[in-house]
């Protein structure tokens, strides 16, 4: 099966050209496990995923991650609404059902732009007391931080750009392309 999607042309069309095709992020996604399986030789590490955007990121992730025992759990973060610009207000629309406290926890986000989004969501887990705390992001676009936040994962830095595909989303379109795209205006 070819990873293109040649079956749903016009989305790929409308979506505009390739930053990182499905084979880059693939590859890199295995360099990442690497470091992670380094860093954490045993579990159990709870990967808490940011939802939607994260999920083919963490799915991704989690499979390619083979010696660590890890646990995969779930977050709902708001912070965009339809726009392409952060609100600057962050809200938490799904709780973790897990205390995790104790644990070595990695949270798995899409992309980080701003940063209001982690910064809030990190200091949220600090306050439960896990083990360890990081951040996995396949995405970051420094250029536009407004809140520094401590990351120790990236999978790949990218221009100020509005990339779409992989998970995420404009107007929760394009999530289920396998790349990823710079949305055409
Ligand atoms: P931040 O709070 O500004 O760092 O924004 C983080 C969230 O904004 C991400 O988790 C995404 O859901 C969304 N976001 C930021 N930039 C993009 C983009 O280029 N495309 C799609 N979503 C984005
Ligand atoms: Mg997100």
């Amino acid at each position: 099966m070819s990873n293109s999607q040649a079956s749903i042309p016009e989305m790929s069309a409308t979506a505009g050209r390739v930053l990182i095709s499905a084979e880059q992020i693939q590859q890199r996604i295995h360099e990442l496990a690497a470091l992670i399986e380094s860093d954490y030789p045993s579990g159990p590490v709870y990967l808490v995923s940011v939802l939607k955007g994260a999920f083919m990121f963490v799915a991704d992730l989690s499979r390619a991650l083979k010696r660590c025992c890890i646990r995969i759990e779930f977050m709902g973060i708001s912070s965009y609404g339809h726009a392409k610009t952060s609100s600057g207000q962050v809200k938490v629309t799904r709780d973790l059902d897990v205390n995790i406290e104790g644990h070595d926890v990695l949270i798995v986000e899409d992309i980080i732009d701003s940063g209001v989004t982690l910064s809030y969501l990190r200091r949220l887990l600090e306050q439960r007391k896990p083990k360890s705390l990081e951040i996995v992001t396949l995405l970051d676009k420094p250029d536009r931080r407004i809140q520094p936040v401590q990351v120790k994962y990236v999978g790949f830095q990218i221009p100020d750009e509005f990339v779409v595909g992989y998970g995420l989303d404009y107007a929760e379109d394009y999530r289920n392309l396998r790349d990823i795209r710079v949305l055409k205006t």
